[in-house]
């Protein structure tokens, strides 16, 4: 690859809302991340609603700037050719811990400007930057499967579209212990947060979320800029008459055939609260199917319905890719149900986190040591490879079948799946 780095300088700046100073870049900046995605001109009031958000987040924008003569009649210098933008955010990393992340977002490079190495420099620049403000996990989700794996970055959560058959076959045996009740939608924009954040205590995997959550969970600002008069609200209150869940929700229309319920975002801090919304979600008269994006791969709602086949899921998907930042600090990090000791040789194109680190895990409590590069290791694997098993839900044995991880202690890869194992099983509600 030609060494173009002299054409382009890189300007990080932090997100901020209209009315402030450096308001102009931040707007040309996000014009540009909506051009990378396809999408139509953006209204000045979406993009100011937007960058209201992102300043909320704590966003750090990133845009790739042509130094040079730009070409006439084409985008000025100001519009950067390639945009990249950064928030932490905490990830539960099971049994109720938590991890600061790195979260990447926004990543576009201009058709123009594109295999350049724009995207290779703004990734390893960002990384070790994360490294060095201490955080030890990178997350992103992936519009390709293809980009990501060569920066360090492995599959680490799934999620599923499902389709739930809501006509006379569908029956719950459940017996409801709280209530469910239809409420205001902008009710959600003071509960969804303290709703959202009990789940994300008790759910392997799940991350912190931005503020536009509630703003689009409430149909205050739906994907277009715009309010979103569709959106219909249903609250879960537990047997002392706590809100712990909720659904956000919307008809389809009546020509959409069979006749559609779409959840905008179901999050239920509890076994209960997640049946009950959906026994509410199955009783909606006048409708046929209901919709989820978002859906969870192991999902109790399958064993709860007496005819499991009402749900039709053909979407399965990675969600969260993860990249460890630094293997001794996250394998401290988390708690292992299983005792055992584990030599991993740890292998980084980009050096953040190679080296060969030997995990004691002594009644659930875990040191790590780094050991020489000559130490004998049990399981030899990229920090991909690593950062897919971190959470539990990547099989290290099904890694190990596929190349991926190699072995050299018979055995290594099954202990290695019994001590990430965690609480129940992981899922993201939170995209970026
Ligand atoms: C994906 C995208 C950001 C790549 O940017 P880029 O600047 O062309 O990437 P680089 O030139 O830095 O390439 C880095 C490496 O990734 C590879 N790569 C980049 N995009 C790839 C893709 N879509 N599929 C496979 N490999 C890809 C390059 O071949 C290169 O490999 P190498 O380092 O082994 O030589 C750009 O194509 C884009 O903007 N796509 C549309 C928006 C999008 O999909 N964004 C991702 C959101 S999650």
């Amino acid at each position: 690859m030609a060494d173009l780095s002299g054409n382009y300088e890189i300007r990080r700046f932090g997100a901020v809302s209209e009315g402030n100073d450096g308001y102009a870049e931040a707007e040309t900046w996000a014009r540009a991340v909506a051009f990378g995605f396809h999408e139509s001109t953006r209204t000045p009031e979406h993009v100011a609603k937007s960058l209201a958000t992102y300043e909320t987040d704590g966003r750090v924008l990133t845009g790739v700037y042509q130094t040079g003569q730009v070409a006439a009649h084409s985008l000025p210098a100001d519009v950067p050719v390639a945009t990249f933008a950064t928030f932490r955010k905490s990830l539960n990393i099971g049994f109720g811990r938590t991890l600061e992340t790195r979260l990447v977002t926004s990543v576009t490079v201009r058709t123009s400007h594109r295999r350049r190495g724009l995207l290779r420099r703004m990734m390893s620049e960002d990384l070790h930057l994360a490294k060095e403000d201490g955080l030890a996990m990178a997350a992103l989700t992936a519009s390709e499967g293809t980009i990501y794996g060569r920066f360090g970055y492995g599959v680490a959560s799934f999620e599923r579209t499902v389709k739930v058959d809501t006509t006379a076959r569908f029956s719950l045996g459940h017996q409801p212990t709280g209530s469910v009740e239809v409420a205001d939608p902008k009710a959600l924009l003071q509960l969804a947060p303290e709703v959202f954040d009990q789940v994300h205590q008790l759910t392997p995997g799940s991350l912190g979320r931005q503020e536009w959550y509630r703003q689009f969970a409430s149909g205050s600002l739906g994907r277009d800029g715009k309010e979103d008069p569709a959106v219909k609200v249903a609250l879960h209150y537990s047997a002392d008459g706590a809100v712990d869940g909720y659904v956000s929700y919307k008809f389809l229309g009546w020509d959409t055939e069979p006749y559609t319920v779409e959840v905008v975002d179901l999050v239920a801090a509890g076994n209960d609260a997640y049946l009950e919304l959906w026994q509410f979600l199955g009783a909606i008269d006048l409708v046929e199917r209901v919709s989820w994006d978002e859906a969870p791969i192991d999902d109790p709602l399958a064993w709860a319905l007496s005819d499991p086949r009402c749900i039709d899921s053909s979407d399965s998907r990675d969600m969260l890719w993860l990249r460890i930042l630094d293997a001794g600090k996250a394998l401290e990090a988390r708690h292992y149900p299983a005792d055992g000791r584990l030599v991993f040789e740890v292998h980084d194109s980009l050096g953040l986190a190679a080296g060969t680190f030997a995990l004691a895990v002594d009644g659930g409590k875990a040191a790590v040591e780094r050991l020489p590069e000559t130490a004998e290791a049990d399981l030899a694997l990229d920090v991909s490879a690593l950062s897919s098993i971190y959470l539990g839900a990547v099989c290290p044995v099904t890694l190990t079948a596929a190349g991926r991880i190699r072995e050299k202690t018979a055995g290594a890869a099954l202990k290695a799946r019994q001590m990430f194992a965690v609480e129940r099983a992981p899922h993201c509600l939170t995209h970026f």
